[in-house]
């Protein structure tokens, strides 16, 4: 075992005034919506006014904390305890909804209807790939410069990759204001100036092209949508970067969530680099869903030894199933233990807080208080 880890305390950063924002990165999975909510419910309880922005609650925990519209705003949580006068607040995300917003609030309301009604804006806003991830960090932006919560704790999509989370938004700007957009609209821009001449044959070219290929209704929707967005576009790339900005403010927390499997502890050491690389504040790593036998003095080898003498011998069969049952739980623990010493060994200084794995779901208020308690408590 890895000695001298730095011990992740939770309660010391959700109890700091000066913590505003701390977002749950990790690959799917892995308990990041469980330790976001946990994290909300235990802040409130402990005297500060938070909103958890979640983005795929599973459908029990998001139904017990009466989250079951998406309506896109942040509700009310009821059943908050504590003694202070904190609140607990969640919402789940709406992507489309997000996106129809940015649109009304940047378009004049006939420009806005043009992009809303066409067919190429529907199929970006409810299934572009990285969409998801703009739009929580979008939201993000918005909860902050409402200034209504003292402490924002963001749940991230469910992306098979972490990173994907910092990298989407990226990728969707660079497609909003890629080659083909600006071929697109070079036309209306480049007025009748020479230089864009050639650019205006290329257009011709490509544009006939595409006429064969789509159709010319098609085309045209395409041409308008693209001509509309872009009006929109200049808001799109400040307010993504506005928003990266706010990650690398010193009031924002990342924590990585892992479980302590080989694949999910790659992807945490890949992000703890990334967000070292940005500049990103990484207040520690979440193992969440360990193994612990209560009855470890006896080992794995010795459990599976004194099995196969029972066994051997014809006698006791429910003693030694019993003890092949703890053989397998110090094996898998063992093992977990090796997959987080990797890490630490090769991130010695991040913190580390670790949860058990609990036998059931956590799908209540007291699930999320219980989880609250184990993530303080290291
Ligand atoms: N420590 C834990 N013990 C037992 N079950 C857990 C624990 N943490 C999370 N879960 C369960 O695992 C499932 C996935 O958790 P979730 O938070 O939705 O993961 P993610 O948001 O990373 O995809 C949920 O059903 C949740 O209740
Ligand atoms: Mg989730």
């Amino acid at each position: 075992m890895v000695k001298n880890v730095p011990v992740l305390d939770l309660d010391a950063i959700i109890d700091d005034p000066g913590t505003r924002i701390i977002v749950c990165c990790g690959s799917g999975g892995v308990g990041k919506t469980t330790t976001a909510a946990a994290l909300g419910l235990r802040a409130a309880e402990r005297g500060r006014c938070a909103v958890v922005l979640t983005v795929d609650p599973a459908r029990r925990l998001a139904q017990s904390m009466g989250l079951s519209e998406l309506d896109n705003t942040p509700r009310p949580i009821a059943g908050v305890g504590g003694e202070g006068n904190g609140k607990l607040y969640a919402m789940m995300l709406d992507m489309k909804r997000t996106f129809d917003e940015i649109i009304e609030a940047h378009a004049d309301p006939e420009r806005a209807r043009q992009i809303l009604t066409n067919p190429f804006y529907q199929s970006l806003s409810s299934s572009f790939s990285g969409t998801q991830e703009y739009m929580a960090m979008e939201k993000l932006g918005q909860l902050r410069r409402s200034g209504e919560w003292d402490l924002i704790i963001v749940d991230t999509p469910p992306s098979r990759s972490a990173l994907d989370f910092l990298d989407a938004p990226e990728r969707l700007g660079r497609f909003l204001d890629g080659r083909f957009i600006r071929m697109l609209t070079a036309p209306a821009k480049a007025g009748g100036r020479s230089a864009f001449k050639l650019l205006n044959a290329g257009f011709g070219l490509v544009a006939g092209a595409l006429t064969k290929l789509l159709g010319a209704q098609v085309l045209k929707d395409l041409q308008m949508f693209v001509s509309a967005l872009d009006a929109v576009f200049g808001g799109f790339r400040a307010r993504a970067e506005q928003t990266y900005k706010l990650l690398q403010a010193p009031g924002t927390a990342f924590l990585v969530v892992a479980a302590p499997e080989r694949d999910a502890m790659r992807e945490a050491s890949y992000f703890v680099e990334r967000l070292a690389e940005e500049r990103m504040p990484l207040a520690g790593v979440v193992i969440n869903r360990v193994h612990r036998s209560p009855a470890a003095v006896l080992s794995a080898a010795r459990s599976t030894a004194a099995a196969e003498d029972l066994e051997s011998r014809g006698e006791h069969e429910l003693t030694s199933a019993v003890l092949r049952l703890h053989a397998d739980r110090m094996q898998l623990a063992a093992r977990e233990q090796r997959e987080q010493d990797h890490f630490t060994s090769a991130h010695p200084t991040v913190p580390v807080a670790r949860v058990p794995a609990m036998p059931e779901d956590v799908h209540d208020l007291d699930g999320l208080r219980e989880v609250g308690t184990l993530l303080a408590a290291q």
